[in-house]
C-alpha cells in the first residue's frame, strides 16, 4: 500500500504515559504495554486502530476491564477498538512475541544471544499494537524481566530507577525515560555485555555517566569511541550551545543489525564497525567513520528527538541536519576541505544516480510503500546539502540565530521541514524563494555558466542558467534558490577583491565590515539570470562555485587551461581538487571515444605534469594530494554518458592509472618511503593524511605489476604495525592476478579469520576486485564457512561491495546479474530491509546497452514474481521496471 504525504492527518488519539513490561524468554517473550489515553481532537469517537505485526494478543482491557472480543477486530496488521470512551481512559494490552526468530532486525531481536531492539522506522509496532508514528509522543517506563545469569544486564531509555532479584533466579530493572518520545526511539538491550565507563561535566556542571556496552572481549576496543563521544558532546556545546539532558548516556555494540546506528533516546545502539577499533584491526577508514557516526547519534538527541519528525516524510528534518552537524564536527576535528571533499565525493557516487533514476525522490519523499526504502543518500546526504546552504547565505552566526529560534519554537515537538525553513528564515530576517523547492523537487539541477569580460567598462558577467531534470512523477520543474559562492581569480594567482554587483536591475555594494570581499554568494534563482562584476582591472579566471555551495551539477564555459590555472592557483582548496576532477572528467571522456573507436590511447602530458606538481608540492596537505591525484570514480563516469560502458571506463580507468604510475613512478616511490614512520598509531589529522598519502602512491605503483613494486608493496605488507597500511598493502597486492595475490589473501585470512569486522574487509576487498572472472570467486565466498546471510555486515561487504565493482556485477555474460537476482530471493526470506538495499543494484539497468537491459531485467521480473516478496523489495524492484 502506497502513502501519500498529502493524506497526513493528526492522530485522533493521543498516549499520554505508556508504561511497557517485558518478560524476556527464550522460547516467548510476552510484552505489556499500559497506556494512557486522551482524546486528540474534541468529541472523537471514532475507532482507535492500532498497528501491529508478527503479534499474539494475549488480552487487551480498557479502564481494567477485558474488552469482549466483539468490541475490536483484529487482522495481521491492525488491531482496532471500535468504539473507545469519551475522554481519557487506560489501556493495558499484552502481546507474545518471538525475538529469537526474528530475522528481520526490526522490533525485538536476538543478536549473539543478547536481546535488542531497532524501532525506527516502523519496528515498534513488532513489539506491541501501537499507533505507531512519530507524531504520538508519550513518557515511559520500561520494566524488564529476564534470567539473571543469560542476561545480567538490563538497559531501557532515560534513567533506572529500581532493580531487583525475583524467584527463579530472575532479576529486573525499571527504567523512566522522563522525556515525552515518539515510540520508534524506544530501546531496550538485555544480555552479557560489559562497559567501559566514564564521564563528562556539561557547560552547565552535569555529571553525565557514559557507559559503552560490548562483549567482554570487545571492551579494549572501545577507547576511541568514548574519545569520540566526549569530542561530541562537548563541540555539540560550543557550537551550538546544545548540552545533554540526562545523567547517563548509554551505547550499545551488536554486531547483527541493519543499519549505522541508532539514536534511541539515551541508549544509541550501533553495529559494532562503528564503535571497535584498534590499530592494528581497524583503519583510518573506520576510525573515521567511528567519530562520525558517534557524533551523528548523539547530536541527534537534539535534531531529532528533543525535536522529532510530525511524520516519516520530515525524515530529512533530522537526518540532513544531523548529518550536516556530523559532517561539521568531522570538519572541525580533521581537515575542512578533505572532509568536504570526501562529502562531495559521496553525494556524486551515490546520490547522483539515484537522482536520475527510477527511485529518484525529493529529499522529502512524496509518497512510499515501505518507509525503510527511504533511508536513502537523498534524504540523508543531499539533505545535508541543503541545510548547508543556509548556512552559506546566513554565515555561522546566522546559522546558529535560525537553530536558536528553532528549538525555542519547537522544543518537545514533532515538526515540518517547514518549521525549520521558517526558524531560519525568521530568525534572520529573510526571504528565500523558491528555497522550498529543494524540499519537493528531485533531481540534481544543472547550471551553466558562461562569462564575458569587457575591458572599456571593466566589467565581468557571469550568465547562470538553470535546469532540473525531470524525474518519476515530475515531469515539469520550477526553477530552484541555488547559492553560488563565486571569486575571480587575477592573473597572479590572487583573489581580486569584490566591490560591487549588478544584477536584477540592483546594484549591490559588497563589503565585510569595511574589509574587502574575495568571495560572494550569488542568489540564483530564476531559470536564467546574469550577474555583473563593477570594477575588475583585468580579465579573471572565476572560482564557481567555491566549497560546492550547492549540490548541482556545474557546467561552466572555462578552458582547459582556465582549469589549470585554478588546480595550481585557487585560493579555495576545495575547488582546487574540483578543477582537477573536471580535468580528470573530461580526459576520461575522450578516451573513452578513442577506446569505443580502437583507436590507441595516450595519455595528455598536460595531465601528467599537473598530477605531478600537485604531487611534489611542499605546502599541500598530505590528504588532498592523495585525494587531488585520485581519478573520478568509474561510477561517476558512467552516470554522465548516455549509455553507460563499463568495460570501456574500466579500460580507460586503468590506463590512466598505470599511465600515470609509469611516469610518475619516481615520485610515487619517493612518496611511499618519504612517508613512512615508526611511530605507534595515532588517529590524528598528520598521521592520517601521511598515510592516506602513501597508501594512494603504493596502489598507484602497484597497478605496474612489475617486481620491484610487488616486493615493495609485500615488504610494506609484512612490515605494517596497523591495519591501515597492512590493508592498503594488501589491497596493492591483490590488484593482479597471480599466485602473490592468493598467497597474500590467504595470510591475511590465517590471521584475521578470529576477527569477523576484520574478515568482512577481507570479503570487501575480493568482491569489490575488478580481476577478470570474479564472479565465480564471489560466488565461492557466499559458501566460505565465516559468511554468514543473516549477518547484514558481512552481506553489504560481500553482496553490496560486489554490486559497486563495475566490471563483474555488469559482466556481458549477465553471470553477475544472476548471482544478485539469487541472493535476493535467498535474502528477502531472512531479511527484507538488507533485500531491499541490495536489490537496489539492479535499478538503474536501462543505463546500460541492449544486451545488459535485457539481462538485468529478467531478473528484475524473476524477482517480481516471486511468491511472498517482501513489500520492501518489492518497492524497488517494481520501481526499476516502471520507470
Ligand atoms: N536514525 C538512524 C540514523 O541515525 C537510522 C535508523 C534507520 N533504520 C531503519 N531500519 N530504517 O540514521
Ligand atoms: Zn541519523
Amino acid at each position: 500500500k502506497e502513502i501519500f504525504l498529502k493524506d497526513y492527518k493528526k492522530p485522533d488519539y493521543l498516549f499520554d504515559t505508556v508504561d511497557l513490561e517485558f518478560q524476556l524468554g527464550d522460547e516467548k517473550t510476552i510484552v505489556t504495554s499500559k497506556i494512557a489515553v486522551s482524546p486528540g481532537n474534541e468529541g472523537t469517537s471514532s475507532p482507535l486502530a492500532l498497528n501491529g505485526r508478527d503479534l499474539k494478543l494475549l488480552s487487551i482491557k480498557i479502564n481494567g476491564t477485558e474488552l469482549k472480543s466483539d468490541k475490536y477486530t483484529v487482522d495481521p496488521r491492525h488491531l482496532t477498538i471500535l468504539t473507545p470512551p469519551a475522554g481519557v481512559f487506560n489501556m493495558e494490552i499484552v502481546t507474545e512475541i518471538y525475538p529469537q526468530l526474528n530475522t528481520s532486525l526490526e522490533g525485538l531481536y536476538r543478536s549473539t544471544g543478547n536481546f535488542c531492539t531497532q524501532c525506527e522506522a516502523e519496528g515498534f509496532r513488532k513489539i506491541t499494537y501501537f499507533q505507531d508514528r512519530p507524531d504520538v509522543m508519550a513518557k515511559y517506563t520500561c520494566r524488564i524481566e529476564g534470567d539473571k545469569t543469560l542476561y545480567p544486564v538490563l538497559l531501557s531509555n532515560g534513567n533506572l530507577i529500581e532493580q531487583g532479584d525475583l524467584e527463579g533466579g530472575k532479576h529486573y530493572a525499571l527504567w523512566e525515560d522522563p522525556f515525552k518520545k515518539p515510540c520508534y526511539l524506544f530501546a531496550l538491550v538485555a544480555g552479557q555485555l560489559e562497559c567501559r565507563e566514564d564521564s563528562f561535566v556539561t557547560c552547565s556542571g552535569r555529571k553525565v555517566t557514559l557507559r559503552i556496552w560490548t562483549p567482554a572481549q570487545d571492551l579494549p576496543k572501545t577507547s576511541h569511541a568514548m574519545y569520540s563521544l566526549k569530542e561530541a558532546m562537548k563541540w555539540d556545546e560550543e557550537v551550538f550551545g546544545l548540552e545533554y539532558d540526562l545523567d547517563l548516556f548509554n551505547i550499545v555494540v551488536v554486531p547483527d543489525f541493519n543499519m549505522g546506528a541508532m539514536e534511541n533516546k539515551s541508549l544509541n545502539v550501533f553495529q559494532s564497525r562503528l564503535v571497535l577499533a584498534s590499530p592494528e584491526a581497524a583503519t583510518d577508514g573506520d576510525y573515521a567513520a567511528i567519530l562520525g557516526v558517534i557524533g551523528h547519534e548523539y547530536f541527534h538527541n537534539w535534531t531529532g528527538n528533543r525535536v522529532t519528525c510530525r511524520d516519516w516524510f520530515q525524515l530529512t528534518l533530522k537526518e540532513g541536519l544531523t548529518v550536516f552537524r556530523d559532517q561539521e564536527f568531522s570538519s572541525d576535528l580533521g581537515c575542512r576541505t578533505v572532509k568536504r571533499i570526501a562529502d562531495v565525493s559521496k553525494l556524486r557516487s551515490y546520490q547522483f544516480p539515484q537522482d536520475a533514476g527510477p527511485m529518484a525522490h525529493p529529499i522529502r519523499p512524496l509518497s512510499y510503500i515501505k518507509m525503510d526504502n527511504f533511508y536513502t543518500v537523498t534524504v540523508y546526504e543531499k539533505g545535508a546539502e541543503v541545510v548547508r546552504m543556509y548556512k552559506t547565505m546566513f554565515g555561522a552566526s546566522g546559522f546558529r540565530k535560525g537553530m536558536d529560534l528553532y528549538f525555542q519554537r519547537h522544543d518537545g515537538q514533532a515538526v515540518t521541514c517547514e518549521d525549520f525553513y521558517a526558524a531560519m528564515c525568521d530568525a534572520n530576517n529573510a526571504q528565500l524563494p523558491n528555497f522550498l523547492q529543494w524540499y519537493s523537487q528531485a533531481g540534481t539541477p544543472t547550471v551553466k555558466a558562461t562569462s564575458s569580460y569587457d575591458e572599456g567598462s571593466q566589467t565581468f558577467s557571469l550568465k547562470l542558467s538553470q535546469e532540473v531534470p525531470p524525474t518519476p512523477g515530475q515531469p515539469m520543474k520550477e526553477p530552484m534558490f541555488i547559492p553560488v559562492a563565486v571569486g575571480l581569480v587575477d592573473s597572479t594567482g590572487e583573489d581580486m577583491p569584490l566591490t560591487s554587483i549588478y544584477s536584477d536591475g540592483m546594484v549591490q555594494t559588497l563589503s565585510n565590515d569595511g574589509h574587502p570581499v574575495f568571495t560572494t554568494v550569488l542568489q540564483f534563482k530564476k531559470t536564467e539570470e546574469e550577474f555583473i562584476f563593477n570594477n575588475v582591472p583585468e580579465r579573471p579566471v572565476p572560482s564557481l562555485l567555491r566549497g560546492y555551495s550547492a549540490p548541482i551539477r556545474l557546467d561552466s564555459d572555462l578552458t582547459e587551461s582556465d582549469l589549470y590555472f585554478l588546480l595550481a592557483n585557487d585560493s579555495d582548496e576545495f575547488n582546487r581538487w574540483e578543477a582537477g576532477q573536471i580535468l580528470a572528467r573530461k580526459l576520461m571522456f575522450s578516451l573513452v571515444a578513442d577506446f569505443q573507436q580502437q583507436k590507441t590511447l595516450v595519455l595528455n602530458t598536460k595531465f601528467v605534469d599537473g598530477l605531478r606538481a600537485i604531487l611534489r608540492s611542499t605546502s599541500l596537505d598530505k590528504e588532498f594530494i592523495a585525494k587531488a591525484i585520485t581519478l573520478p570514480g568509474q561510477g561517476e563516469i558512467m552516470d554522465m554518458m548516455s549509455i553507460a560502458d563499463p568495460d570501456a571506463v574500466h579500460a580507460v580507468r586503468t590506463f590512466i592509472k598505470k599511465e600515470l604510475a609509469f611516469q610518475l613512478k619516481d615520485d610515487l616511490l619517493a612518496a611511499v618511503t618519504s612517508n613512512r614512520s615508526s611511530e605507534a598509531y595515532v588517529f590524528n589529522h598528520d598521521s592520517v593524511a601521511r598515510r592516506a598519502l602513501k597508501n594512494t602512491c603504493l596502489a598507484y605503483l602497484a597497478s605496474l605489476n612489475e617486481p620491484d613494486v610487488t616486493e615493495l608493496a609485500l615488504n610494506e605488507y609484512k612490515s605494517a604495525t596497523n591495519m591501515t597500511e597492512q590493508f592498503a598493502a594488501l589491497a596493492a597486492l591483490s590488484q593482479n592476478p597471480g599466485q602473490v595475490r592468493e598467497d597474500a589473501l590467504l595470510d591475511f585470512y590465517n590471521k584475521w579469520q578470529q576477527d569477523y569486522l576484520v574478515v568482512s574487509k577481507w570479503f570487501a576487498l575480493q568482491a569489490t576486485s575488478d580481476i577478470p572472472g570474479n564472479v565465480a570467486n564471489v560466488r565461492k565466498l557466499l559458501a566460505h564457512p565465516a559468511f554468514d546471510m543473516r549477518n547484514p555486515n558481512k552481506v553489504y561487504s560481500l553482496i553490496g561491495g560486489f554490486c559497486g565493482s563495475p566490471v563483474s556485477f555488469h559482466a556481458k555474460d549477465g553471470s553477475g546479474y544472476k548471482f544478485l537476482g539469487e541472493v535476493v530471493l535467498q535474502l528477502d526470506k531472512i531479511n527484507p530491509q538488507v533485500a531491499s538495499r541490495m536489490v537496489s543494484a539492479f535499478s538503474r539497468w536501462r543505463r546500460y546497452d541492449e544486451t545488459r537491459q535485457a539481462l538485468a531485467k529478467a531478473q528484475l521480473e524473476m524477482i517480481i514474481s516471486a511468491n511472498g516478496l517482501s513489500e520492501n523489495v518489492y518497492e524497488i524492484a517494481s520501481k526499476s521496471l516502471a520507470a
